[in-house]
């Protein structure tokens, strides 16, 4: 074992039901974990439902149901949409479970022992669709700067949070650990909002009550983002034990509840004398067909049915593909075409079924041992496929998805260059057939390990079809990625299309 990784994705609230926004982080954040479980590490992957608030309380009444009964029925709904996209979650946290309740209650009394909670009163705005505190100076056009919706005037007795206080620890903890805030334009945004001086903050709400009631004090319910933003803590064990998870590894969230992760939550965890997160990563948004997504326009792009229209694979490969993380991107269905067809079943799918049907017919269905290796053809690919560990695993490890994938792509490539330019076909030495038909079942089966935390169905179809007879998840990458001929011997499948294309 190589030591613990933490992941997490947001909670999602139960208001709504999932779309394509919420599949992005939790497919963003599997890959992260199918990753690092490959390089060996003991991965907490965590996602779950936020079900408490003043939102969740509203959606329910409008619907004729409780919070708790709604919250039952949507999370549900979150659940099956992990399931059929392959999402290895190690645990799912919903804000209304005992164990989450302790866990704030007692991190509520912690920073309140510290002196950082005082009763008050709040007199201001408050937009119930973001769950945020809003001054007047800061609404546009008297609406709501983030979401752009009708803002609501509130005057209750409130708890807040010394916030104030943070202001310096925060930046000095910003400045040691340049690498906490990314992608890095995100952290200079954050620096000038904390430098530009930062108000208490109001923790608690006494104007409705679906939440966690404040401790010694029940005629309040704890601020919804305290309480979220705590299940972070809660999955890692807190407050009976934290297991070697925490802190937190990463936090993957989106660019809009950036602000509640990187500057609230550490500041929370600084109060009460626990490590903050070691990094919070906020990605870009997705608009649909060149427009914002919502329910309004109806175009909200539900990710079950682009699953069932085009492959669980092949939607998780595009999120990941179409924009470098941290980047906003635009979600079309032609764009999804054009990547299936152009880089999965021709650059990739054709190139399995090339070498299978060509070990099929030159071999028997058996792969081949190599003789000597010639240095501009199958050096050449080796060596190509030897950089690569490096390659991938830097980008990996700073969440440059986009990147690893441009990286083993380059591979696939060059590999369709080989198969053109050996051309087996022609081949009259059996010895020189027998490296060639080598080389492309090992630089497939290796390219297999690194597509796997991508595509994990498809990644293990290849496997099985050149003969592997191994799961990829147990694997180690390290091992599974050296050019040692493993493929020698192993009996081919018949070639099946692995991304059928799409007209
Ligand atoms: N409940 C809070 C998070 C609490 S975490 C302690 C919340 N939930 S949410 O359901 O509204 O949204 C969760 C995530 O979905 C956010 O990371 C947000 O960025 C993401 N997205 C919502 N719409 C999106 C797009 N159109 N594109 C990409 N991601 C988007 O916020």
């Amino acid at each position: 074992m190589k030591g613990d990784f933490y992941v997490t994705t947001p909670i999602y609230y139960v208001n709504d039901i999932p779309h394509i926004g919420h599949a992005y982080t939790t497919v963003a954040a599997d890959v992260l974990a199918r990753y690092k479980r490959l390089m060996g590490f003991r991965v907490l992957f965590l996602t779950g439902t936020d079900e408490h608030g003043q939102k969740v309380e509203k959606a329910a009444r409008a619907q004729g149901l409780t919070p708790i009964e709604l919250a039952d029925r949507v999370v549900t709904r979150f659940q099956d949409l992990w399931k059929k996209l392959r999402i290895s979650n190690d645990d799912f946290i919903r804000t209304t479970q005992e164990r989450h309740r302790i866990a704030v209650e007692r991190l509520w009394r912690t920073v309140r022992d510290r002196g950082d909670i005082y009763l008050g009163e709040y007199e201001d705005w408050y937009c119930i669709p973001c769950e945020n505190f809003l001054t007047q100076t800061q609404l546009v056009d008297g609406r709501c700067p983030d979401c752009g919706r009708e803002v609501e005037r509130l005057r209750e007795p409130s708890y807040f949070f010394r916030l104030s206080r943070y202001q310096k620890p925060l930046l000095e903890y910003i400045e040691r650990n340049p690498d906490f805030i990314q992608p890095e334009g995100k952290r200079r945004e954050i620096v000038s909002f904390i430098k530009e001086g930062l108000r208490d903050l109001s923790i608690s709400r006494t104007t409705f009550s679906w939440g966690i009631p404040v401790p010694d004090d029940p005629g309040h319910v704890i601020y919804v983002w305290f309480d979220a933003l705590t299940n972070y803590l809660t999955a890692a064990g807190y407050p009976h034990t934290q297991d070697g998870f925490w802190p937190a590894d990463v936090h993957i969230i989106g660019k809009d509840i950036l602000r509640f992760h990187a500057i609230y939550w550490p500041a929370f965890l600084l109060s009460a004398g626990i490590e903050p997160p070691r990094k919070v990563f906020a990605h870009g948004w997705w608009t649909v067909e060149g427009k914002k997504m919502s329910k309004s326009l109806g175009n909200v792009v539900d990710p079950g049915s682009v699953v069932d229209e085009f492959g669980v694979d092949q939607f998780r490969y595009f999120l990941l593909r179409e924009v470098p993380f941290g980047l906003d991107g635009d979600f079309s269905t032609s764009a999804l075409k054009q990547r299936i067809n152009s880089e999965l079943a021709n650059d990739l799918g054709n190139l399995l079924s090339r070498t299978l049907s060509m070990i099929d017919k030159y071999h028997g269905g058996t792969v081949p041992e190599p003789s000597t290796l010639r240095a501009e053809l199958e050096g050449r690919i080796k060596s190509l496929i030897e950089d690569l560990f490096v390659q991938y695993t830097s980008a990996m490890d700073r969440l440059d998805y986009y990147g690893a994938l441009g990286r083993i792509w380059t591979v696939v490539r060059e590999l369709n260059i080989y198969v053109d330019k050996s051309a087996p076909w022609k081949e009259k030495d059996p010895n020189t057939l027998s490296t060639v038909l080598h080389t492309l079942a090992e630089g497939l089966r290796i390219v297999g390990v690194y597509i796997y935390p991508f595509m994990p169905d498809s990644a293990n179809r290849l496997w099985s079809q050149i003969g592997m007879d191994r799961e990829i998840g147990g694997c180690s990458l390290q091992d599974e990625v050296r050019w040692t001929g493993k493929t020698t011997g192993r009996r081919t499948k018949k070639a099946e299309p692995l991304f059928p294309k799409i007209r």
